[in-house]
């Protein structure tokens, strides 16, 4: 088969990501949240997002919501298409980090083997994976766009929790329990571990 890549090359850019980031004052890294639909992701990266740029950080906030409204937009919630969704997201994620930007990402990214791989793109300590625990009954009974009502009618296939498996990280950087914490606590727990 013809191998569409063969004549790509890598080009070396005169400006490295550290020249990058000594003029932000900071390094790029990829804040990476995962967790159950309803869990507190878009919530606590958007609080995130606003803490980091009160200290002066230069942030970018990527949402599966609104990715797959553009970048993403012929994507569905198929294994298959989500493994791609978070492959393409991992892709910008380690762009913009390249640029010296702190990137913060929410998306359920239910499968490990596609958050490992996102992993691998980045340097040992540029990547930190954030579980977003909150129990399933919980996000259930919130319910906040009505989608597990409808995933439990039967008018949603391959929902996860319901109908699509979510698997929950083995050695994620940092799990938050969302149950025994204040939104600006969980906060604090991530700058902590961000050691900014
Ligand atoms: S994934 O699995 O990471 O590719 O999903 P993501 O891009 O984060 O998109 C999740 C949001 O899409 C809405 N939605 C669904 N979620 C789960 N399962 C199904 N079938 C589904 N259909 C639509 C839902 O609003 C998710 O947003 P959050 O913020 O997670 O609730």
């Amino acid at each position: 088969a013809h191998d569409s890549k063969a004549n790509v090359v890598w080009n070396r850019t005169s400006v490295t990501p550290a020249m990058r980031a000594q003029i932000k004052g900071h390094a790029g890294k990829c804040i990476w949240f995962t967790g159950l639909s309803g869990a507190g992701k878009s919530s606590i990266a958007n609080a995130l997002e606003v803490e980091l740029n009160r200290r002066g950080c230069h942030t970018m906030l990527l949402d599966g919501d609104n990715v797959r409204h553009g970048l993403c937009k012929d994507l569905g919630m198929s294994e298959e298409d989500r493994t791609e969704n978070i492959r393409r997201v991992g892709e910008i994620a380690k762009l913009f980090s390249e640029a010296g930007i702190i990137v913060i990402t929410a998306f359920i990214s239910p499968f490990r083997a596609d958050r490992e791989a996102v992993r691998a793109l980045f340097k040992e300590g540029d990547f930190i994976e954030v579980h977003v625990d909150t129990p399933m009954d919980i996000c259930e009974q919130r319910d906040p766009k009505g989608l597990y009502q409808k995933a439990r009618e039967g008018k949603i296939k391959d929902f996860t929790g319901i109908n699509s498996p979510y698997e929950v990280p083995k050695a994620a950087e940092l799990t938050l329990r969302t149950m025994d914490h204040e939104q600006h606590e969980l906060v604090n727990q991530v700058i902590k571990r961000l050691a900014l």
